[in-house]
């Protein structure tokens, strides 16, 4: 029906995901990274954005400690607390796929389930699981907040790896054996995975 005034027009918006999509000529997805504190996965998530960036890639990384600081602050390191930090960073990730973004997230998420629950929440083939897999010993012998130390110390409770279980991906889209390999090479793996994927 038209508007009274001749000038005032309907727009049918065409604007949707496959559009934003096609606009950077990229696949939009969620990079998941998972592993223990001190893996390297806020390191490698960024050093990874950082190369898709200079691409030409549209990028958001949600990271752990400073989602922590506004989305997730209510929250703590229970198994309930975390679950609850995993969805809410899972419907968000969500969203931001849908706006056609690469969306890269760096989270301990030590729970298969809630991995799984994400996985869910999106379209097939859009979660990329990345296990960043460096061995506990490495972790702790790097310790760069000092959180380890002070796990052990009876300080922290419930510290992942200590006395919190983080379960490994049984079957990541992406592993990176991150204990030796220089910051630089995973972000290439990364890179080559994306491309075999069709995401860029
Ligand atoms: S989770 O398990 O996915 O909800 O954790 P996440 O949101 O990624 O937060 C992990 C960072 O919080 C710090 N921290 C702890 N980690 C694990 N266990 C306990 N109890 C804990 N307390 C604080 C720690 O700095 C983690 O940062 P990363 O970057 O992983 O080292």
């Amino acid at each position: 029906q038209p508007h009274e005034n001749e000038n005032v027009v309907w727009h049918n918006h065409q604007t949707d995901k496959a559009h934003r999509a096609q606009l950077k000529n990229q696949s939009p997805c969620v990079l998941w990274f998972t592993g223990l504190s001190g893996a390297g996965k806020s390191t490698v998530a960024g050093a990874l954005e950082n190369r898709l960036a200079e691409q030409g890639f549209h990028t958001y990384l949600l990271d752990g400690d400073n989602v922590r600081h506004g989305l997730c602050k209510d929250l703590g390191f229970s198994a309930e607390d975390r679950k609850e930090n995993i969805r809410r960073i899972g419907e968000v990730a969500k969203l931001m796929a849908d706006a056609g973004l690469i969306v890269l997230t760096a989270f301990i998420s030590p729970h298969r389930a809630e991995r799984q629950l994400v996985r869910e929440l999106l379209p097939e083939g859009e979660f990329i699981e990345v296990f960043v897999d460096t061995p506990l010993a490495e972790c702790e012998k790097r310790d760069p907040k000092g959180l380890y130390k002070k796990a052990r110390a009876g300080e922290i409770k419930d510290f992942t790896g200590i006395d919190s279980e983080y379960q490994p991906p049984a079957n990541p889209e992406i592993h990176l054996q991150a204990g030796n390999a220089s910051v630089d090479e995973l972000v290439t793996l990364c890179v080559e995975a994306l491309k075999q994927r069709h995401i860029i």
